[in-house]
């Protein structure tokens, strides 16, 4: 398993990771589409692995006739390359056992730490036992409220990356627009049903009582623990949503409210519309919060139209700021994960991570930040409940490959390399990028951005770039955009 993809999402331009896929009907070899998913999930390797000696060997290519792109996705290259470029570098083989992916939530064991987060993902009886079935380790319902709630249509919109894959999404979506009643019935079901699996009740309320009943009816119909909404960026009157998670001495009122209530865990949602979420989590602790989830979505505007001068989503002419989540949003949601997980009075106290993640990778990070569970909507929106087939793949061949036992044992590991200001950092060594000649195309990418975004340290001859280390300041700019990833760090750091 490498640091960087051999094959990269963009090599896949126009893959569409079809429902029933026309590619893997027409091959009588290979599930393509799986194989596909594989590697847009940053599964390389199991890809590889998966894949018979020489599959492709007897066939000219129906898979790419039969694509609804029409040839366009080079699924026979991606093949060839797994097989010749991927499989030689793989390290163990793909473990069967996936015992190293059980853990807890607050106490209580999840088969993997995957949920779905409180959403649409999650809103009714069938979609939540169909993402049980598929693997998923619980769900956080969509938020219980006793509002009235009509949503508007539409109530998305989306930044796309050059792949059409969506790389932000803002919602003005509100709560669960079924009834209290209703839902507690689909919590019976549910139960009834998956006794194994983790429901996560997701509460909003707007007095005290109110908290404390939703949260006593939640687990008098059967779910494991409870997340309080504090956190909603489209609910906003009277004190409501992410207004709450604003103001420590509500979060703590309402947390205590919601303790009275109960005796199954109690877990605050946290907004990142704040400036630092220690205060809002230490007031959760001190009102008996069992733990800790983040992010909500962040409030947002988007998609202003040049004609009519209205953001998106458009409402008859209006919009409204709304939430901002997809991997957009990753690092933002790293670093409040990464300030919980650093806080002493979060000690012992869960930590639900959550805010742009797709893949295995993306998980490990929140753990390793100090996540004991992962939370996720957006991906799902996006690709479906199948992506739980990566994460767990993934994470599981990931801990194998490194001798680690217990993805438990790696919760909070990459805590310490986070310093909250810049000034503790070396200054006095240059870590050089080098040239990978043989991968260099010419295009001279790297030479423009140190031009007029660097320190002009890099020569172009003969459409060969050359560093002039007496100028290079070791910045790195060079290898981030390099479209061929042909620019590595050297392996020492210079003293100056
Ligand atoms: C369409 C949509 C609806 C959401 N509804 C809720 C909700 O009812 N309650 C809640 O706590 N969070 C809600 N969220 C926030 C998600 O649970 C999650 O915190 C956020 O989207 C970040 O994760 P992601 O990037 O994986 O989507 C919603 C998010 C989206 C995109």
């Amino acid at each position: 398993m490498l640091l960087k993809n051999m094959i990269k999402r963009s090599d896949m331009i126009s893959c569409c990771l079809c429902k029933d896929a026309p590619c893997s009907d027409a091959c009588p070899f290979i599930n393509t589409v799986k194989v596909l998913r594989h590697v847009w999930f940053d599964n390389e390797d199991i890809a590889a692995l998966e894949l018979d000696d020489n599959p492709c060997i007897n066939c000219d290519g129906q898979c790419e006739d039969a694509c609804v792109k029409k040839g366009k996705v080079h699924i026979k290259g991606i093949i060839e390359k797994l097989i010749n470029e991927v499989r030689p570098k793989a390290e163990i083989d793909i473990p069967v056992d996936y015992s190293r992916l059980k853990c807890d939530i607050c106490g209580i064991e999840i088969e993997n730490p995957f949920l779905l987060s409180s959403s649409v993902v999650a809103s009714t009886y069938d979609m939540c036992a169909r993402a049980f079935e598929a693997g998923w380790a619980g769900a956080c319902f969509k938020t219980i409220c006793s509002f009235d709630i009509h949503e508007a249509s539409p109530r998305f919109s989306a930044i796309t990356g050059d792949n059409g894959s969506i790389v932000g999404f803002k919602n003005i979506e509100q709560l669960s627009d079924h009834s209290v009643a209703e839902n507690m019935e689909i919590f019976r079901r549910l139960k009834e049903k998956y006794p194994s699996k983790f429901i996560l009740a997701s509460i909003m309320g707007q007095y005290e009582e109110e908290w404390e009943n939703l949260a006593r009816l939640c687990e008098e119909n059967g779910a494991d623990a409870i997340e309080l909404n504090f956190s909603c960026p489209n609910m906003q009157e009277d004190g409501l949503g992410s207004d709450i998670g604003q103001i420590p001495e509500l979060v703590e009122k309402y947390t205590r409210a919601a303790k009275r209530g109960t005796k199954i865990p109690v877990i605050a949602k946290l907004t990142p519309n704040v400036a630092s979420m220690s205060p809002a989590a230490e007031a959760a602790i001190s009102g008996g919060a069992d733990g800790i989830a983040a992010i909500n979505t962040i409030k947002s505007v988007m998609g202003v139209n040049p004609f009519s001068y209205v953001s998106a989503p458009a409402v008859k002419g209006k919009s409204a700021i709304g939430g901002y989540s997809g991997l957009a949003v990753k690092p933002i949601a790293l670093r409040f994960i990464s300030e919980l997980g650093q806080n002493t009075k979060m000690k012992g106290k869960h930590i639900s991570g959550m805010g742009g993640i797709e893949t295995w990778r993306d998980s490990l990070e929140f753990i390793l930040m100090g996540s004991g569970s992962i939370q996720i909507t957006t991906a799902v929106m996006q690709y479906g409940y199948r992506i739980i087939d990566d994460l767990k793949d993934g994470l599981n061949y990931y801990l194998a490959q490194m001798g680690i036992g217990s993805v438990k044992d790696i919760i909070g590991a990459g805590l310490d390399s986070v310093s909250e200001t810049t000034d503790v950092l070396d200054r006095d060594s240059v870590l050089f990028p080098k040239f990978d000649i043989v991968r260099c195309i010419g295009c001279g990418r790297c030479v423009i951005s140190c031009d007029d975004g660097g320190h002009q340290a890099i020569r172009f001859e003969n459409r060969i770039p050359k560093l002039d280390g007496s100028r290079c300041v070791g910045c790195h700019l060079c290898m981030l955009v390099c479209p061929c990833d042909a620019i590595y760090p050297a392996e020492k750091r210079i003293q100056r």
